[in-house]
């Protein structure tokens, strides 16, 4: 089989779609759009993030989203922590798993996190322990891993130092970002070629931003190489406030139009993430940059699925 039969999509509109806008979304609305998340069969939702309010603003009532919405059993609700005072809040909110994200290159490590990559990893080890000392889920985050905003390449040997130094510290899962959106499949397969050799397949997550519009080819290639975990964002919102010029997430739409096109299953109903979208479109005022959804929209009457 080229490709496999299921594919795992995991969520992050609520976390990554909201954290650049500059649309405020109310409590409310945030916690409206989520619970239509929730039932649509999606089975990880990234809910919000619970780092510094002044550096976020658009996330600041992380605590009462994550308190508000109605949890649906067998959906995790996962959500970033950046340190010790976010854990607390997240807790608090009783998130079912945390996420710690770090970059692969020095500059946006510091324009990210306000830290060095070095003395970051005391500060993840302790939220990763934690995390699973109070039997929730650690999943971690790797950013840059295909090119810096400020560095430009960045070197596989950054990537793999983090990316194992993250395990180590018994995170579940890693997800590789491409926070920029900069990569190409031929690159993502030389990366993966490599990672593949020091991690297995199960325990990769794939996190393109599709900037340039070349995040699907990079699933393609993903999934040949044994990849079945990919993040999107409904609608394609979201970016990265301290990555310039990153925009959204490759949408899950548009994840969903290919994949289901081509036979592979996710359990989650596109009928349900295209009345997600026309939701959260509404709410942030602009028309979202998914392909598909567009096409969907102007086309009224149009069946939404292409088999
Ligand atoms: P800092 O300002 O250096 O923190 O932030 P600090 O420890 O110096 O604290 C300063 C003040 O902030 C203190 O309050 C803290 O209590 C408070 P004061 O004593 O002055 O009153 N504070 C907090 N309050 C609530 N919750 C917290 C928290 N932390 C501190 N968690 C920090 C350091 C890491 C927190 C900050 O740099 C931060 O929040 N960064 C996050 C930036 C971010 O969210 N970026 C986007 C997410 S990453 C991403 O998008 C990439 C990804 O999608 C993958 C990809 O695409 O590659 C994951
Ligand atoms: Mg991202």
């Amino acid at each position: 089989m080229r490709w496999p039969a299921n594919i795992t999509i995991k969520e992050v509109g609520p976390r990554d779609g909201l954290q650049n806008e500059k649309v405020f979304i109310s409590t409310e609305d945030k916690i409206a759009w989520i619970n239509q998340l929730s039932s649509s069969g999606l089975k990880t939702i990234e809910i919000t993030s619970f780092v510094n309010p002044k550096w976020i603003p658009a996330l600041s009532d992380a605590v009462a989203v994550a308190t508000g919405i109605e949890r649906q059993p067998g959906v995790t609700y996962a959500a970033l922590v950046p340190n010790g005072r976010g854990l607390e809040r997240a807790f608090a909110a009783d998130i079912d798993e945390a996420a710690v994200f770090m970059s692969a290159s020095e500059t946006h490590n510091r324009k990210n996190i306000n830290k060095s990559i070095q003395d970051t990893f005391p500060v993840l080890k302790e939220l990763v322990q934690q995390t699973l000392a109070a039997g929730k889920s650690s999943r971690g985050y790797v950013s840059t891993v295909f090119g810096c905003p400020y560095e430009g390449r960045v070197e596989l040997d950054s990537v793999i130092r983090v990316s194992e130094t993250l395990f180590e510290m018994g995170i579940g899962e890693l997800s590789l970002g491409d926070t920029i959106g900069v990569a190409n499949p031929r690159q993502v397969e030389e990366v993966l070629q490599v990672l593949l050799k020091r991690f297995p397949a199960e325990k990769l997550a794939m996190h393109f931003h599709d900037t340039r519009g070349t995040a699907l080819a990079n699933i393609l290639v993903s999934m040949e190489l044994g990849i079945t975990t990919f993040d999107s964002s409904v609608g394609g919102l979201g970016g990265c406030p301290y990555a310039p010029g990153a925009s959204g997430n490759v949408a899950t739409d548009d994840l969903l139009y290919m994949l289901h096109g081509m036979g592979i299953y996710t359990g989650v109903d596109q009928e349900k993430i295209f009345a997600a979208s026309q939701y959260i479109q509404e709410k942030v005022g602009k028309p979202l940059p998914s392909k598909s959804f567009q096409a969907a929209s102007s086309q009224s009457g149009c069946k939404l699925e292409n088999t």
